[in-house]
């Protein structure tokens, strides 16, 4: 709901600075457009980091601005509820919408996937794909890679619309789709290979290992569990 409000906020805000574009031209109708002249001041983006250092310095961190924003600690006998209260509070949940929202188009720049000559962890090949491998799907189908992105920067668009409002529920909404838009990217172009039969043979694997005795030889491809250092805030 909120998402679909901030995005028709965002249509309506297009559609104002498009009419008041058209009465400008219209009115000088002689002087040429120099598209030439916008490029030189703007400059192209050139990308510093590889996706993967800007998932680990920029768009991880500045997620838990949001995940963190909200939760609910229980403890032996007392249970916390985390959420914004001051100020202060609410300004850090804007400084990670604004952030997801402006970062997310970063993931726009041709970039590499991962720092040249670095490895995976060991295992990780059964689910993960290669940074080459990413890069091929993802310019194989250019599509569904930028819609990926769109949805991330739609949730920080949604954010920035619940800071306006400081509605605590509708943030536990966001935090909810925060972790929809990072982990369906993840899923379709970091470890596709994390299936439910993936799983099973993890389990099969790990069985058969330990009916086998402590003696047993370890199994020729120890399964080591993938990386998942996106995973939110496990106290929610
Ligand atoms: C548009 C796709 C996309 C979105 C959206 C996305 N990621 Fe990623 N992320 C990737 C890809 C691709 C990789 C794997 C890069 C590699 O290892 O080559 C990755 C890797 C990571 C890593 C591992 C970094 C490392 O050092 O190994 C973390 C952490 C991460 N993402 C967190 C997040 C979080 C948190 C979000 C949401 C707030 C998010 N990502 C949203 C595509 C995405």
């Amino acid at each position: 709901m909120a998402a679909l409000r901030a995005r028709s906020l965002m249509a309506a805000a297009g559609l104002i600075a498009l009419g008041s574009l058209a009465a400008c031209s219209s009115s000088k109708a002689d002087s040429t457009p120099a598209p030439a002249a916008n490029a030189a001041l703007w400059g192209d983006m050139k990308p510093i980091v590889s996706v993967k250092e800007l998932m680990h310095d920029l768009i991880d961190p500045i997620g838990d601005n949001v995940f963190d924003s909200v939760a609910i600690i229980v403890e032996k006998n007392k249970t916390t509820d985390i959420q914004p209260r001051t100020q202060a509070d609410w300004d850090k949940v804007a400084i990670g919408g604004t952030m997801l929202a402006e970062a997310s188009y970063l993931l726009k720049v041709k970039r590499p996937f991962a720092p040249p000559g670095e490895k995976e962890s060991p295992g990780a090949e059964e689910v993960e794909l290669t940074p080459e491998e990413i890069m091929a799907k993802v310019q194989k189908d250019p599509v569904e890679w930028n819609a990926r992105i769109e949805a991330l920067r739609n949730v920080g668009l949604q954010v920035l619309d619940i800071v306006k409002r400081k509605d605590v529920q509708e943030l536990w909404d966001a935090a909810d789709n925060l972790e929809m838009a990072c982990e369906n990217c993840h899923r379709s172009y970091w470890y596709p290979g994390e299936t439910p039969a993936y799983y099973s043979r993890l389990d099969k694997r790990l069985r058969e290992h330990s009916l086998a005795g402590p003696s047993a030889p370890a199994p020729e491809k120890p399964p080591s569990a993938p990386k998942r250092t996106g995973q939110p805030n496990p106290t929610r």
